[in-house]
This record gives C-alpha cells, sequence and structure tokens, in this order.
C-alpha cells in the first residue's frame, strides 16, 4: 500500500477515535432515557432557582405597601388585570453567576445580599403601559404625556402602589424675586386689567392675586406659545421676556387674595352638590383652593371668568385633557352654578378671604 494512503487510514481511525470518545464524555448518562430527551432536565429545571418570587412573597415584610397595592386599581384579578411588584421592582432573587451549570440553586435573594429597584424615573416606568399611542386598546387608561403631566414625575399626584390615590402637595415657598416681579408688573401695565396687586374687581382679566405660581407660568407660557389664545393677552405677552415670567409670577402669587363673592345662594348650593358629583375635588380642592401647585385654584375668581372658562375647554377655545372630558357633558346652567359656588368660596386653604 503507498505510504500516503495508510497514513491517511491512520488519521481517519484517529478521528473515528476521537469522534467516539467525545460521544461519549460529553453525552448526559440520561440522553437516551426518552428517546432522543435528556431524562433528567425536568428535575434539573424544577431545581433552577426562580428569579420572580410573586406578589404574595412580598406580603409578610411589607404589610402597608402590599395593603395599599392589593386595595388599589393595579390589582385587579378580577379583570385578569394585576401589575405584580416585580415588574416595577425588578426580580426578588437571582441565580448565581460562578459557572455554567451553578446558577440551579445559588444567587442573592432579597432581603438577604439583594436591594430591589426603587424606580426614580416613573415617566419612563408608567407610560411603557399608559402612553397614549394610536392602536393601544382604548380599555387600557392612556394619557398625553405632556398635556397630562407636564415635565412632572408620574408620583408627583399618584401614588405608584394606589395610582387612583391623587396625592396632595404641600405648599412651597415661590421662586423668584418678588420686588423685581413688581416691577416687572407696573412696566408691563398688568394692573390695567388684573389690578395693581392681581385682584381684578370688575376689570377684564381674571384674579391672579394667591393664585399658583406654576400655574400663572404655564398659563403665561401658554399665551406666548399660542396654545391658549386672548385678544387682551396676545399683545401683552409679546413684551414680555420669558425670564421675567418667574418674578411676575413670584409677584402675583405672594399677594393676599380676595373672593368676588358674586354668586347667589341658590346657585351655589347647586353648584356645590354639582361640584361634589363632578370630583372637581379631585384636582380643585373642596373649596376651589388646588391640591397640586401646577392646577389652578378656583376659589374667589368671579362667576362670569369660572363660567367663561368652563364654555371654553367645552367648545374647544382652550384645550386641556382633564377639563375637556370634564366639561363635555355640562350645560351651561351647570357652569352657572358652578361659577357662584367656587366664586363664593374661602380663597385661603386657612379660610380667609
Ligand atoms: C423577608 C422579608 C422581606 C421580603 C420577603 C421582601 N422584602 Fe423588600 N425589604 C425588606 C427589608 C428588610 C428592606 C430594607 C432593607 C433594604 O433596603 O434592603 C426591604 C426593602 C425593600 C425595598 C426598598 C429598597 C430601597 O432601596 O429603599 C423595596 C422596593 C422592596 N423591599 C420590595 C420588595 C418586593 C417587591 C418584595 C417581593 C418580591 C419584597 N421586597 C420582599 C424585607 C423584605
Ligand atoms: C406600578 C409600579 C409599582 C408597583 C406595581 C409596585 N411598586 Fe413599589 N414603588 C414603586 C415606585 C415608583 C416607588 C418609589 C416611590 C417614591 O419614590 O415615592 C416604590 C417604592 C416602594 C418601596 C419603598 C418605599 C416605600 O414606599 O415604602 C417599597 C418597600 C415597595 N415599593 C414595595 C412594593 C411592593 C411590596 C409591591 C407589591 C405589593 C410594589 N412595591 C408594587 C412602584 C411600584
Ligand atoms: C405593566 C403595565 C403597567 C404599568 C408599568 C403601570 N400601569 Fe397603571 N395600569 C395598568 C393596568 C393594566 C391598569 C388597569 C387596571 C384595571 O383596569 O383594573 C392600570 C390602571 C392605572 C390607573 C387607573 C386608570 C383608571 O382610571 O381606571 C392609573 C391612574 C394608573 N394605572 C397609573 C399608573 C402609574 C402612575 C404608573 C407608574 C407608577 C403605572 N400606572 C404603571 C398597567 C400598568
Ligand atoms: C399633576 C398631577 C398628575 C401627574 C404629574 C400625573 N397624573 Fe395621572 N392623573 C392625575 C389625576 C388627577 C387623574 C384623574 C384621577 C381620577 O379620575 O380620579 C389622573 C389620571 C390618570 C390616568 C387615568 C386616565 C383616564 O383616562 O382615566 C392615567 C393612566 C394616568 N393618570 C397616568 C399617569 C402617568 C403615566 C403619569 C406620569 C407620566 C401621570 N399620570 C402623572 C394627576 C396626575
Ligand atoms: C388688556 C387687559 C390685560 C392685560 C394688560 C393683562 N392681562 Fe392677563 N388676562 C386678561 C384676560 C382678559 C385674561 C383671561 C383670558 C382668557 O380667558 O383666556 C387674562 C388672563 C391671564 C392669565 C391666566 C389666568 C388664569 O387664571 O388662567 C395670566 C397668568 C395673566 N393674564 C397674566 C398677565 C400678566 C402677568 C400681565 C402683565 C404682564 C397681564 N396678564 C396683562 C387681560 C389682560
Ligand atoms: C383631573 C383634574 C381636574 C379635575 C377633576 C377638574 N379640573 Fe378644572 N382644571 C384642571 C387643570 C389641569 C386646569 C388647567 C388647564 C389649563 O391649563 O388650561 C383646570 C382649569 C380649570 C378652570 C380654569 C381656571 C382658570 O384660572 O383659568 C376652571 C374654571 C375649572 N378648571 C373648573 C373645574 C370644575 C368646575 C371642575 C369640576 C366640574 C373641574 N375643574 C375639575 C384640572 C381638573
Amino acid at each position: 500500500m503507498p505510504k500516503h494512503i495508510s497514513r491517511l487510514i491512520m488519521l481517519l481511525v484517529i478521528l473515528g477515535v476521537v469522534a467516539y470518545a467525545a460521544k461519549q464524555y460529553f453525552t448526559v448518562n440520561s440522553f437516551y432515557e426518552f428517546g432522543h430527551y435528556r431524562g433528567n432536565s425536568v428535575a434539573d429545571m424544577a431545581s433552577n432557582k426562580p428569579k420572580f418570587k410573586g406578589s404574595a412573597s412580598c406580603k409578610d415584610c411589607h404589610k402597608d405597601v402590599y395593603k395599599q397595592w392589593s386595595e388599589g386599581i393595579h390589582y385587579n384579578p378580577a379583570a385578569g388585570k394585576v401589575v405584580k411588584c416585580e415588574v416595577c421592582h425588578g426580580p426578588g432573587g437571582d441565580r448565581g453567576t460562578k459557572g455554567m451549570f451553578d446558577h440551579v440553586s445559588t444567587g442573592p435573594d432579597h432581603p438577604q445580599n439583594m436591594k430591589m429597584i426603587v424606580p426614580t424615573d416613573t415617566v419612563k416606568l408608567c407610560v411603557v403601559c399608559h402612553e397614549q399611542i394610536a392602536g393601544r386598546p382604548a380599555q387600557q387608561k392612556q394619557i398625553v404625556i405632556a398635556d397630562h403631566a407636564g415635565t412632572q414625575q408620574c408620583t408627583v399626584c399618584h401614588n405608584p402602589h394606589s395610582p387612583l390615590t391623587i396625592n396632595e402637595a404641600k405648599p412651597t415657598p415661590p421662586i423668584g424675586n418678588v420686588t423685581a416681579g413688581k416691577a416687572d408688573v407696573d412696566a408691563a401695565g398688568c394692573a390695567a386689567c388684573h389690578g395693581p396687586t392681581g385682584i381684578s374687581d370688575g376689570l377684564p382679566g381674571p384674579n391672579l392675586a394667591g393664585q399658583n405660581q406654576p400655574y400663572i407660568m404655564a398659563a403665561f407660557r401658554a399665551y406666548k406659545s399660542g396654545a391658549r389664545s386672548n385678544d387682551f393677552m396676545k399683545d401683552i405677552v409679546a413684551n414680555v421676556k420669558d425670564s421675567d415670567i418667574t418674578d411676575i409670577s413670584a409677584y402675583f402669587a405672594t399677594q393676599s387674595c380676595k373672593s368676588a363673592h358674586n354668586g347667589d345662594a341658590d346657585a351655589e348650593a347647586a353648584g356645590q352638590k354639582l361640584a361634589l358629583a363632578s370630583k372637581c375635588a379631585t384636582c380643585h380642592g373642596t373649596n376651589g383652593i388646588s391640591r397640586q401647585p401646577v392646577w389652578p385654584n378656583l376659589a374667589g375668581q368671579s362667576k362670569d371668568y369660572l363660567v367663561s372658562a368652563l364654555q371654553a375647554y367645552k367648545n374647544g377655545g382652550r384645550k386641556n385633557g382633564f377639563m375637556t372630558k370634564i366639561t363635555k357633558d355640562l350645560s351651561d346652567a351647570d357652569f352657572a352654578n358652578l361659577g357662584a359656588y367656587f366664586s363664593n368660596a374661602k380663597c385661603q386653604r386657612d379660610g380667609a378671604e
């Protein structure tokens, strides 16, 4: 036999032996137990440590949070809708990372050796399920972020564990310079329509005294951007620098308010009933002092202004997701009653005029 042929045969034999040995070495013993399946894999998987522990596992150690959550809108097993703890906080356990097959029952667990993630950017978290997008089924409640929350975190208003519980903000001192604001207000001539201290008393503009600063700023910027339009305000805002708005709003927000008191008693009573039924208080408080500073106080505003604002939301002249929805089913008579109620309300938290 020629030398090169015998070498080739030798090589093939060696390869055969190596291949057979490799097969013996790498194939798990239980491989042929159930045909071409590894007999032990079921037990292997069953002993694999779960990463997700389920919400019930959190109950004993986090009683208060668990109670809020299980009574809240994110826990609705009857409808098959449950937003589990670990959806927002990440898995409560982990598998080991020691080696290829070591993961089976090692790895840290919360609270030993493992901290849960506490979501800080709730805008990013919550909009995964709640941002309005075309094609998302209407059953899933959706929001237009900018209109609904501006740039605020969702947790400013929503308790993440019971999202229909709306938080009330603690009053905070205004930002900006009140004295500089006064000078800007005088220079711009706001007093002609809003009064020198923001009490308009029969002038064409609404009261601004004691109004929430973030709301005044947002309203002013809305006129500037054209999102809100009004013939009186159009020319005014063009002449005010964006950088002056903080000081101007600080000035008006710190002035003492004065209730308009121009609704009659019967209308006021009807308005109070309707305000309760329409849940105005969720945002504007029971007496028209709003629960978050981005929402306007209504207390003390004149009846006519309140009615004109409500009509504007209904007919599309003013746009806001909340108010458009709320005014849709209310009539002009309802608006008149609501206007009477809030115009008679005390304009400060402590009940002062
Ligand atoms: C055996 C008791 C126990 C269980 C079970 C438990 N936790 Fe905790 N959890 C703790 C303790 C103790 C702390 C505080 C210490 C820490 O921050 O690690 C804590 C802290 C937290 C924190 C706050 C962490 C921080 O950095 O502020 C979150 C969030 C949390 N747990 C979520 C959960 C969730 C979700 C579950 C269920 C999957 C769960 N926990 C199950 C005991 C437990
Ligand atoms: C929809 C998302 C979401 C779900 C579901 C959720 N959490 Fe939270 N959780 C948060 C957010 C956001 C925070 C941070 C709150 C803050 O910054 O005020 C938080 C904070 C916490 C904290 C620490 C602060 C505190 O309030 O005590 C604990 C503990 C906690 N969650 C446990 C749980 C447990 C247990 C569950 C399930 C019963 C759960 N969470 C379900 C979003 C969620
Ligand atoms: C994994 C998806 C998911 C995430 C993340 C989530 N939600 Fe929800 N949310 C739901 C579902 C589903 C419902 C509806 C439950 C039902 O209809 O019973 C709901 C209901 C709500 C509701 C009540 C809507 C209504 O009027 O019926 C509010 C408010 C809400 N979520 C706010 C939040 C906030 C705030 C966050 C972030 C902290 C958040 N959600 C995170 C899925 C989610
Ligand atoms: C300034 C306060 C505020 C902020 C910030 C806020 N919400 Fe809301 N949200 C509310 C109020 C008030 C309601 C109405 C609750 C009610 O009807 O009882 C609401 C309702 C909702 C609803 C139900 C909408 C519907 O059609 O019924 C969803 C979903 C929701 N919010 C999600 C979010 C998410 C996600 C964020 C963060 C991007 C967020 N919210 C930020 C105040 C706020
Ligand atoms: C020529 C009269 C006039 C002048 C001058 C004027 N405003 Fe107004 N302002 C109005 C009227 C009218 C409204 C109500 C418009 C509407 O219904 O949208 C209004 C509304 C506002 C609002 C919204 C209030 C709310 O409750 O929504 C703010 C904020 C405001 N003005 C600030 C100012 C500031 C600051 C100045 C001075 C730089 C000023 N205005 C000057 C007439 C005026
Ligand atoms: C879910 C929150 C929410 C509820 C509930 C709500 N509002 Fe509002 N309201 C707002 C927001 C936000 C604005 C400011 C919108 C804008 O920028 O134009 C507003 C503005 C108003 C204004 C204009 C105030 C001004 O100074 O221009 C009036 C009037 C008003 N709401 C009346 C009501 C009445 C009456 C009810 C009950 C029938 C009600 N709102 C229920 C959120 C709410």
